[in-house]
């Protein structure tokens, strides 16, 4: 039975069956946080930089961020909030289903905004714009009721027919919940895109054992859609930067280490190439570096700033 995008989306990542119920995002995908140390080490810094001592990790996933933050960082105070179970970390790391109600410290959700289900809507021939339902069995899709939408005619403006968004109001919202609860910085890191580049078609897709896959919402794979970021910092007021900006001003600029190092120190300059080669990556052109952090620096004033 075909069901409106949106709660097909919700039951096939968060339903009983759903995606991340019953699997770990990193056995599907690599991200910057489970790639290598290297992003721990820059939110670790972002956190010490911020006079902060605590580190919360919205969308913990399998608690590979928190387990590398406490490797560097002992001392931080770190929670885990996921809907799936705690995996094995140490015990000193806490864990949580859902969000504390105030947040001393840095709040961190990567690519977690991604995967908070939205309505999709389709321009019919007739130049209406109308929900898109699908079968969660087989991912086929039908229009259904037309659409009426703010935010669409504020954000995502549609066209011509056949042209398609995803209404991401619902990450907004989620969004300002948690940014509201901080007293602390809030960082969230996505993929998206702005106004002056929504893609046509809006961007769904799935994921499912390393590879891109055809997007259908039975519970078998990961469904995702790139985030409107404009729209979801204009929302809480958050600065906006691509991932390889804010990991330079962290520290991580991926340069090569001095190749005379490789006779002086053979072992040093392998682990500086490695340490490079992992930085390049979360930098890179066209992969993790167009990433946007979208930041809110929420810190009490102290009167003495200016
Ligand atoms: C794509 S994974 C990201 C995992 C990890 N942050 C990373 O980047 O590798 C998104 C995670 O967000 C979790 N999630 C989604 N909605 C959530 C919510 N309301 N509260 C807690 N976790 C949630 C999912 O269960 C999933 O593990």
């Amino acid at each position: 039975m075909p069901r409106p995008w949106r709660d097909a989306w919700h039951d096939a990542l968060y339903g009983p069956g759903g995606f991340f119920m019953h699997s770990r995002p990193s056995d599907h995908f690599r991200t910057s946080v489970t790639s290598s140390d290297v992003f721990a080490q820059a939110i670790a810094r972002l956190a010490r930089e911020a006079g902060l001592d605590a580190v919360v990790d919205l969308g913990a996933g399998g608690g590979e961020l928190l387990g590398r933050l406490h490797g560097i960082d002992a001392t931080l105070r770190l929670t885990g909030v996921e809907l799936a179970p705690r995996p094995d970390l140490p015990a000193g790391i806490e864990w949580a289903d859902e969000l504390p109600a105030s947040i001393e410290g840095l709040l961190i959700a990567h690519e977690w905004l991604d995967n908070i289900p939205c309505d999709v809507v389709e321009v019919d021939d007739g130049g209406v714009a109308r929900h898109v339902e699908v079968d969660p069995d087989t991912g086929r899709e039908t229009l259904g009721g037309p659409v009426e939408s703010a935010w669409l005619d504020r954000w995502w403006p549609l066209g011509e027919p056949g042209s398609r968004a995803e209404i991401g109001e619902p990450r907004d919202d989620a969004w300002a919940d948690a940014v509201g609860r901080v007293h602390g910085v809030a960082l969230a890191v996505d993929y998206g895109h702005m106004a002056d580049a929504r893609p046509p078609f809006g961007s769904l897709a799935s994921f499912a054992g390393g590879q891109e896959v055809d997007v259908v919402p039975d519970g078998s794979r990961d469904v995702t859609a790139h985030v409107a970021v404009d729209a979801a910092a204009a929302r809480v007021g958050a600065t906006l930067e691509r991932q390889r900006d804010a990991l330079a001003r962290l520290g991580i600029d991926g340069t090569r280490p001095p190749l005379d190092l490789a006779t002086a120190d053979p072992s040093a300059y392998m682990t500086a190439l490695a340490r490079a080669s992992e930085s390049a990556e979360l930098r890179a052109k066209g992969g993790w570096g167009d990433f946007w952090w979208l930041m809110t620096d929420n810190r009490p004033r102290t009167g003495m700033e200016d």
